[in-house]
């Protein structure tokens, strides 16, 4: 699904996607271990999951782990692919009980078969939930993204199931881990980095940006309410000319 690029800006963003960064440099400023960080900026997630639908947002997209991460030390990544299961396993009902549904995005295909089946799990006990859909960014990459769905597609050419003739932007987007959402709208990246690291590169075309210096086990709701401000400021033409 692709939002229309004319229709109206609403006051806020509908679909906010973040890379929650800093969590390392939180930790080691503290003198603990950079894990520490991770499991405070886990906090952070669900505090503002639960403060979406205060502000009119509907969907959150975070990066939670990127294609290039498995550079990370074996015991961080571990760490992480551990917090992530429990993450899941320990949250399933309170997602349940404020509707929130998850999804995940990213290549299954090198993560653990345990953390894959408590994936799927969660997906299916929350998939009839509507009032948040929170996509977790999981082992992602928006090059990575592309080329899976690139190949995807042309095995569609290859059997005759697809004219290639009629391909566009938008048979592109069906291809995309991301088929079932609306392009961001904005996206915010703690801790004082201003990249965009491989994160939903085709969705953002028309995203706007909020780069915040705080790192993001410190980025509290207050300040989450004062980006998504700051972007109900912004004037979005979307490539037109102000009528
Ligand atoms: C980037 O900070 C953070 C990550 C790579 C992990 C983010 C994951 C979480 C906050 C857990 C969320 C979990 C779920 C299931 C939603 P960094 O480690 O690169 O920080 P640094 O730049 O200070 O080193």
């Amino acid at each position: 699904m692709s939002t229309d690029k004319t229709e109206t800006p609403t006051q806020g963003p509908r679909h906010v996607a973040v890379i929650m960064d800093g969590n390392g440099r939180w930790a080691q400023s503290r003198g603990q271990p950079r894990l520490f960080g991770h499991h405070a900026g886990v906090k952070r997630v669900k505090e503002i999951v639960r403060a979406c639908p205060d502000y009119g947002v509907k969907y959150m997209t975070v990066f939670a782990f990127s294609t290039e991460n498995w550079r990370r030390t074996q015991a961080e990544v571990s760490g992480l692919m551990k917090l992530f299961r429990r993450y899941i396993q320990s949250e399933a009902r309170d997602l349940l009980a404020e509707r929130v549904r998850v999804r995940f995005i990213g290549d299954r295909v090198k993560l653990d078969p345990k953390l894959c089946r408590v994936m799927d799990e969660i997906e299916l006990l929350t998939s009839r939930n509507d009032r948040v859909h929170l996509t977790v960014a999981l082992n992602y990459g928006g090059r990575d993204e592309v080329a899976r769905a690139t190949k995807r597609l042309a095995k569609e050419v290859a059997a005759g199931r697809l004219d290639p003739e009629t391909v566009d932007e938008t048979t592109l987007a069906r291809f995309l881990d991301t088929c079932f959402l609306p392009d961001p709208d904005l996206v915010i990246r703690t801790s004082g980095e201003a990249r965009i690291s491989n994160f939903l590169l085709w969705q953002s075309a028309y995203a706007e940006y909020d780069f915040v210096d705080t790192l993001w086990p410190d980025f509290t709701v207050a300040e989450f309410a004062k980006v998504l401000g700051a972007f109900s400021a912004r004037d979005r033409r979307f490539g037109a000319v102000p009528a």
